[in-house]
């Protein structure tokens, strides 16, 4: 985040990174002017308060290192780091400085190239003092702007960002040029704020809505020019480039707590409304419609096979794409995570749709699927959560699920509405390639609409026996995820929730498989959770996964069972029941992974884990 304007650039930017903590929180720093001409640079390892502790806070000299000035200065920036290269330490939080500490710089992505950099610098006696890529950054543009400082910082920013290869936004400043930021944009996301007399500049909007609604979006390879008194885009040629002014409507207020401890449990519970705002105004006059689309129908008709490509949880909605979009079009869906995808030469040409789910829209491996994608002239169509981010802007056409702001790392409701979101672009390319009439499609919306109240009754329902549950188990060793066609990707998400949140050895298996390999796991007293499918859809399935339930007990596991309200045939097995309404086959996985995300939370507060920020993991993972 950078500031430039009138009000106390440090208290601005504190308040402005407790905002951005999500993206990255394992060291902080800020730099502001220190009124004798220099900067002042506060950086500390570990959350943001512990950056808060050091930094000058009674206006006379704070703390050893503060001074008065600093807390008056009215330029300045910060940064909470996720760490790439070096460890998470002091020295290696950002803002980078060069040698003077006239230059100062944070940094959002990799500097490929940083080590070739590195080396020339060192060649020219430059000491270096941290671990990272960017703190080449800093003497870049020291050096350049020592070369001509009447070209102002600006044309020193265009040389170093035409030095640098790989994926950087960066934000400098420089104490000669105590009223000016300037940013320049590759890959991961920046936005101005524009206020009175006053500009910001951040990753999200969040970091200044408290002072301003008025953003204008960075496109890539463009750098920002900030002033109190306005905002100036040049491209990295220094040529005017265009941008994209918008207002701001969504409240603060949606990225609070609102009463819970965690914003996850706050998240879970906005799930009927986040299903709801995805599905709304996408059936008009009988037809499914995607919000962006620049493939013309008759391309969309040519398509042959259609790829998944995700990461993480997004893979999980993507795996129960597959199980849409192959009932409903007859035509095959393969799924497969982003990192691998890309890397394997898969066969794509014109008639391949590439689908690519993604919460944030900037994970680094999405995008390179989806940039690999294009290369190789398949269509791409993004299923993503932020508006106007890379991934959407890079596809050819796009759905954006409605879930708000997700502060909790783990993704909650940005699942299921990714998982709703998949289901609609199969009915819009059921639709496309006339495998199901208007009134199927229309019917088939309504039963998604339904995921709206059956996921609210789940919540009703479900929450407090889950967390009771959740916490006579939270001790154990490990818990296994037992589930069948497609409740086999809701044990996948189940086991990932619980691993990345309490820390816990957890692994979601194909119930089928259990024989092959995973029964050796099962031991006196481990918990397997077990999703059911419903006795009335596929009772071949139900039946095979009775028999998993005796497998699993007669080797002494603890059965946890998420099944239908009123399946009766289960209830003997199961140690502990959770049941949830009955739906259809593809809505079932929908109102199954409430509760496990629910167990996930509670195992990991009991275990004392802060559920919002589970370690070594970041919100949006914009490195490969
Ligand atoms: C797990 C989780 C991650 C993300 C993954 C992809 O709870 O949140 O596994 O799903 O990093 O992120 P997006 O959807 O932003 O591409």
């Amino acid at each position: 985040m950078g500031y430039v304007g009138w009000r106390p650039a440090q208290e601005v930017l504190v308040n402005g990174l407790r905002r951005l903590e999500y993206r990255g929180y394992d060291s902080a720093g800020v730099a502001v002017a220190d009124g004798k001409g220099g900067l002042e640079v506060h950086r500390a390892a570990g959350p943001l308060d512990n950056l808060v502790a050091v930094l000058p806070d009674d206006g006379v000299a704070g703390t050893a290192s503060g001074s008065s000035a600093a807390l008056r200065a009215t330029t300045g920036m910060g940064h909470t780091r996720w760490a790439t290269h070096g460890p998470p330490t002091d020295r290696n939080a950002h803002p980078h400085t060069d040698a003077t500490g006239r230059v100062a710089v944070v940094h959002n992505g990799i500097i490929e190239n940083f080590a070739a950099l590195r080396a020339e610098l060192e060649a020219e006696g430059v000491e270096l003092t941290s671990d990272t890529d960017t703190e080449v950054a800093a003497h870049l543009l020291a050096r350049a702007f020592a070369a001509d400082p009447d070209a102002g910082l600006t044309a020193a920013v265009r040389a170093v960002v035409a030095r640098l290869q790989g994926a950087f936004t960066l934000v400098f400043t420089h104490a000669e040029r105590p009223d000016e930021i300037v940013a320049a944009r590759r890959s991961s996301p920046l936005v101005v704020g524009v206020g009175q007399g006053e500009m910001f500049v951040a990753s999200d909007v969040a970091a200044f809505i408290d002072h301003t609604r008025d953003a204008v979006e960075l496109g890539q390879d463009q750098i920002v020019t900030l002033t109190p008194e306005g905002a100036v885009v040049t491209d990295f040629h220094g040529e005017t480039a265009k941008t994209r002014p918008f207002h701001v409507d969504w409240d603060i207020e949606a990225a609070e707590k609102g009463g819970h401890d965690f914003f996850m449990l706050k998240e879970i519970e906005e799930q009927p409304t986040a299903l709801a705002d995805t599905l709304r105004g996408h059936l008009v006059d009988g037809r499914v419609v995607l919000d962006e689309q620049r493939l013309s129908d008759q391309e969309l008709r040519d398509i042959d096979k259609v790829f998944v490509v995700a990461c993480g949880t997004a893979y999980h909605a993507g795996l129960l794409a597959k199980y849409a979009i192959e009932h409903w079009c007859r035509i095959p869906v393969e799924v497969e995570v982003a990192s691998e995808f890309r890397y394997r030469d898969p066969v794509l040409d014109r008639s391949t749709l590439v689908v690519a789910i993604s919460q944030s829209g900037e994970t680094a491996d999405t995008l390179e699927a989806v940039r690999h994608a294009r290369e190789q002239k398949a269509r791409v169509l993004a299923i993503c959560n932020t508006n106007g981010a890379q991934i959407p802007r890079e596809s050819d056409a796009v759905l954006y699920t409605h879930a708000g702001p997700e502060v909790g790392v783990a993704a909650t409701k940005t699942f299921t509405a990714q998982v709703i979101a998949c289901y609609l672009v199969g009915l819009a390319l059921a639709q496309t390639f006339g495998t199901k009439y208007a009134d199927e499609v229309a019917r088939e919306y309504a039963e998604l609409e339904s995921s709206t109240d059956a996921v609210a009754r789940v919540l009703e329902a479900v929450v407090e026996p889950t967390r009771a549950l959740a916490r006579e188990l939270a001790q154990s060793k490990a818990v296994l995820f037992l589930g069948r066609h497609v409740g086999f990707p809701v044990a996948l998400e189940g086991a990932l929730k619980l691993k990345e949140l309490a820390y816990m050895h957890a692994e979601g298996f194909a119930a089928g498989e259990l024989k092959h390999g995973p029964i050796a796991l099962i031991e006196q007293g481990l918990p397997v959770v077990v999703v059911m499918p419903s006795p009335k859809g596929r009772a071949i399935l139900h039946q095979k996964l009775l028999s998993n339930i005796r497998e699993i007990q007669a080797r002494g596991a603890r059965t946890i069972v998420v099944a239908e309200e009123g399946d009766e045939t289960v209830r003997p097995f199961a140690e502990h029941l959770i049941e949830v309404p009955s739906v259809s086959t593809l809505i079932q996985p929908l109102v199954a992974s409430v509760p496990l995300q629910v167990f996930a939370a509670e195992v990991a507060r009991s275990r004392g884990y802060d559920v919002d920020k589970p370690r070594n993991l970041a919100k949006s993972v914009t490195v490969e």
